[in-house]
């Protein structure tokens, strides 16, 4: 798997960032909401991007992150005003990064790392310098340059037009079903974090939202386009790719 890949691409929401970390925001402004909110709201996200991708009505990711919420607050009844919207879904700027993201990122540091997101270069700027990984990466690519969200061909192109790589020689991160699906079938090599294995047998007992979002967004699809890998650790990766004797 290590023979000629030249750029190490990763996903941001999920994957490098935690979006659970919203969490805490939610709760503190809707006590005993916190987890379903989080849940239906990112789900809802991403529903958006597809949706508006197939009425060719593009609009930034931070557009639709407000919308989603505010879908969110209106379903449960909740206040949706479009300040308290703002000031919430202003969370998605800080999330915090997984542990293992800095290991990984500084083990593959002979190699060419980027981010290929759907968020909008205001989010992505953020999130990055916030978390201080501002070094960690040669490119920052936010799909909003090709307005095409992910699993749209025309948002993975970016990478190779970036760095004039071809598909094949790309190593590509993520921990969402439908991104893994979509960079697969592009033609990248794939890797899948596994996010959701910890929780896999309380799961088994108790379905709450957190499990449901799990079910629906953390697995493989069943769509012929699997990962080639799955790792539990964003850390195992710079292993994998260690050169021998090096
Ligand atoms: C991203 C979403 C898909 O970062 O997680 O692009």
């Amino acid at each position: 798997m290590r023979q000629g890949i030249k750029a190490f691409v990763f996903d941001a929401y999920g994957t490098l960032y935690d979006i659970g970390s919203v969490e805490q925001t939610v709760e503190a402004a809707f006590p005993g909401y916190g987890s379903l909110i989080t849940a239906v709201w990112r789900m809802k996200q991403l529903e958006y991007t597809w949706l508006t991708s197939m009425m060719g009505k593009y609009e930034d990711f931070w557009v639709l992150t407000k919308r989603a919420l505010d879908y969110t607050l209106r379903s449960l009844h909740l206040d949706a005003t479009a300040h308290r919207v703002e000031c919430i879904a202003a969370a998605y700027f800080h999330l915090r990064p997984y542990d293992d993201a800095r290991h990984c990122l500084d083990g593959l540091i002979a190699h060419k790392r980027a981010i290929l997101s759907n968020g909008s270069p205001a989010m992505l700027a953020e999130l990055v310098k916030f978390s201080g990984f501002d070094q960690c990466f040669d490119r920052v690519l936010s799909v909003d340059t090709k307005q095409a969200f992910k699993p749209a061909p025309d948002a993975y192109a970016l990478v190779g037009e970036t760095f004039g790589v071809r598909p094949n020689e790309v190593v590509f991160v993520s921990s969402n079903g439908f991104d893994i699906c979509g960079a697969k079938s592009f033609g990248f090599t794939v890797i899948r974090v596994a996010r959701s294995g910890d929780r896999d047998k309380a799961m088994r007992r108790r379905v709450d939202e957190r499990a449901l979002f799990d079910l629906l967004r953390g697995r493989a699809e069943t769509l012929n386009y699997t990962a080639d890998l799955t790792v539990r650790s964003l850390a195992e990766i710079p292993h994998i790719f260690e050169s021998p004797g090096a």
